[in-house]
């Protein structure tokens, strides 16, 4: 066993595996004699694998404190039984990688990935002497394990009813988390509780220890496999549950395959936290589209507010919003303020079948004459965003995708938005002999389907918005085309929502759900008002701050163009700010009260810093040495006025410009769900 840890790269705390050593009820288990540990390029984070009583089990720590306590994993095999018990463990080969890689587009454009890798053999010991393959890579601020399936004889065609990763969380902890299995997928207000008082979530789901300690689950790479839901099984161990399928099976593959990265992200505060979300991109693939050069970040706006106001409908009649001439004045709209394209919802024939029977993806309603749309918006300069909504049918779907991406090429559309609204387990396709078949959003089937989906459109040059998608799990970097999702509530549930999003939505989102990648909000509702003149509890600046805060590269202005007619320096600010990062700082910030966010434009010397606040008044100092000391710059500034706040004049905005310099610390008052966003531009 020493022996093991001699082995060791760069571990600092040899003898931290003895954590390992666990009591359970029925009497004393013993670790086994074999362990392997593999700690962080700085040493300071150490993953340990070893065998329980002959089951796989593995901790970590730091500094030489366990971070996660004893946790067993394993799989339930159909017709094959439990994979888990007799184990023993191979040699370590390990391997170390420090490289910097360009992102085509991001919040960052550099990404740096440095990390000890560990790769261990386990197999069974008994008659048939099963193997699972374990690769861990640990990284300074988090890591991420996976399981492949080996090619072996008595192993090929795998069926996992269940997989049995558990994640023991040590030490008291809270957490911020969106329940699971659940009707309504990702779209929750998060949950902040104990973390013994979980029940069953999704991730990316975050923890904050007594000792201020950060901690997210989450996972990377999902592919052809089932998302994992986290149940809580005993104080604060958490086991995955995998998302259900219509078979008997929740996951099935022929070997050899590998299992999606199971991720640990660690942060000694927020802000550290969300830095170390680069984990999840760092253990995806690279890019296996090559050129994307036509996958363009942008603003867009849209035939969408509307039909969430209940002004307009998606569907033919009276209040169609999706008419030709409706979407003609978007597009003098979008060209007139420099958007870059315009979704239109509403425009196909099928609107609103049950389970979308009906929907035709390319044969658009009589009164949306696409021929014209195209030439005028051409002639603009602007283009059309398509929007394809399934209601869950992804099968008729996938029956219909090389014709609803023709249709579009055809038409110079870029991007899709597309849409998967049905309950959770109410996605639908059909067998070969043509059963219909009920999927989950977040289950193998649909984790397959987006990456059909991506693979179809980027043969057209189509980039990919989803809503009611599945979590995202950093398919980004692999898939560059995959540029933005919902799988949260977003500002749809500001018009109609029960209640409307809170404002400690954002400061959550920014720490849990933005973890696993870009989100598309659809933030700028300047006129605060949902439907009915319901009133949306944030300040104008608030709504401009988003903007920074929540990262998405293609960033909606949602509003109806006569509310920015009403709002110009809103709309100054929204028509300026960009959607694509050379890198992202977050200053400060605490999940669920507050956070401030810098991004430097790429391409430009000019940087933007958004605040937000919940329902509390704050002067948070922004810290501005993230710039050049003593360098000067022009601040513009749009920011909560006197007298402002949602219990007070939320409208109340102040722009102005002043003259900083970096290095100093600039402190703007937020008021009551409201926020600010600042533009800094070397001075002349
Ligand atoms: C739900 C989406 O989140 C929303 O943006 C869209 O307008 C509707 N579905 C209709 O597709
Ligand atoms: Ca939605």
């Amino acid at each position: 066993m020493i022996g093991s840890y001699l082995r060791n790269r760069g571990g600092r705390a040899a003898l931290g595996a003895l954590f390992l050593v666990l009591v359970p009820a029925g009497g004393l288990a013993a670790q086994d004699d074999v362990s392997h540990r593999q700690c962080s390029p700085d040493g300071r984070l150490c993953f340990a694998l070893t065998t329980v009583d002959g089951a796989p089990t593995y901790s970590v720590d730091r500094d030489g404190a366990p971070v996660i306590d004893a946790s067993q994993l394993g799989f339930l095999l159909r017709g094959a039984g439990k994979w888990g018990s007799g184990i023993t463990l191979g040699d370590p080969v390990r391997s170390s990688a420090d490289e910097t890689w360009e992102q085509p587009w991001g919040e960052s454009r550099l990404v740096v990935d440095k990390h000890n890798e560990m790769r261990v053999r386990l197999t069974e010991q008994g008659k048939i002497k099963r193997s699972i393959d374990m690769t861990i890579r640990v990284f300074d601020d988090g890591l991420g394990f996976r399981f492949a399936f080996p090619d072996q004889p008595q192993l090929t065609d795998v069926m996992i009813d269940e997989e049995l990763t558990e994640f023991a969380i040590a030490g008291d902890a809270e957490a911020w988390w969106i329940p699971a299995g659940e009707w309504n997928r990702y779209e929750y207000l998060y949950n902040h509780t104990p973390a013994n008082q979980v029940g069953t979530a999704h991730s990316p789901i975050t923890f904050r220890r007594s000792d201020g300690l950060h901690i997210a689950l989450h996972e990377a790479s999902l592919i052809d496999y089932s998302a994992f839901w986290l149940q809580r099984i005993d104080h604060q161990r958490f086991r995955t549950r995998l998302a259900p399928s219509s078979q008997p099976w929740k996951v099935r593959r022929e070997a050899p395959f590998e299992t999606p990265w199971r991720t640990i992200l660690i942060g000694e505060d927020a802000p550290a936290l969300y830095a170390a979300a680069d984990i999840i991109l760092n253990l995806n693939e690279p890019n296996r589209l090559g050129d994307v050069s036509w996958v363009k970040p942008q603003k867009y706006v849209g035939i969408w507010w509307g039909m969430h106001l209940d002004k307009w409908s998606w569907n033919a009649g009276p209040k169609h919003g999706a008419t030709t001439d409706n979407v003609l004045e978007y597009i003098d709209f979008a060209a007139d303020h420099g958007f870059g394209s315009v979704l239109v919802e509403g425009w196909n024939e099928g609107w609103w079948s049950e389970s979308g029977r009906n929907f035709q993806f390319a044969v658009a309603y009589p009164d949306f004459d696409m021929d014209r749309i195209a030439k005028y918006a051409r002639e603009k300069g602007v283009e059309i965003m398509g929007h394809h909504e399934t209601a869950g049918n992804a099968g008729l779907y996938e029956r219909q995708l090389e014709k609803a991406f023709d249709y579009y090429q055809r038409y110079g559309v870029h991007s899709v938005k597309t849409g998967y609204v049905a309950d959770a387990g109410g996605v639908l396709r059909e067998d070969p002999d043509g059963t219909e078949q009920w999927e989950y959003h977040d289950g193998q089937y649909m984790a397959r389907h987006h990456v059909h989906v991506a693979e179809r459109a980027a043969e057209h040059h189509i980039a990919i918005n989803a809503h009611e998608p599945i979590k995202d799990t950093g398919l980004r970097r692999t898939y560059p085309n995959l540029v933005t999702r919902e799988g949260a509530r977003g500002t749809e549930y500001n018009a109609w929502g029960q209640p409307p999003n809170p404002p400690e939505h954002e400061p959550t989102l920014l720490f849990t759900r933005m973890l696993s990648g870009p989100f598309d909000l659809t933030p700028g509702i300047v006129s605060l008002e949902g439907r009915d003149g319901r009133a949306i509890p944030n300040t104008l600046a608030r709504q401009l701050a988003d903007y920074v805060v929540i990262y998405s590269p293609l960033q909606m202005a949602a509003d109806l163009p006569e509310n920015y007619a009403k709002h110009p320096d809103a709309l100054a600010f929204i028509e300026q700010v960009p959607v694509d990062w050379e890198q992202t700082r977050v200053l400060a910030g605490d999940i669920g009260e507050y956070a401030i966010v810098a991004r430097q434009h790429r391409g430009g010397e000019d940087w933007w810093v958004g605040g937000v606040t919940d329902a509390e008044r704050r002067e948070i100092p922004i810290d501005l040495s993230f710039l050049p000391k003593g360098k000067r710059y022009t601040a513009e500034i749009w920011r909560d006025g006197k007298g402002g706040g949602i219990d007070g004049d939320p409208f109340a905005m102040v722009r102005e410009t002043r003259e900083i310099i970096g290095g100093d610390t600039l402190t703007l008052a937020m008021e009551a769900g409201g926020g600010f966003a600042l533009s800094l531009r070397p001075a002349s």
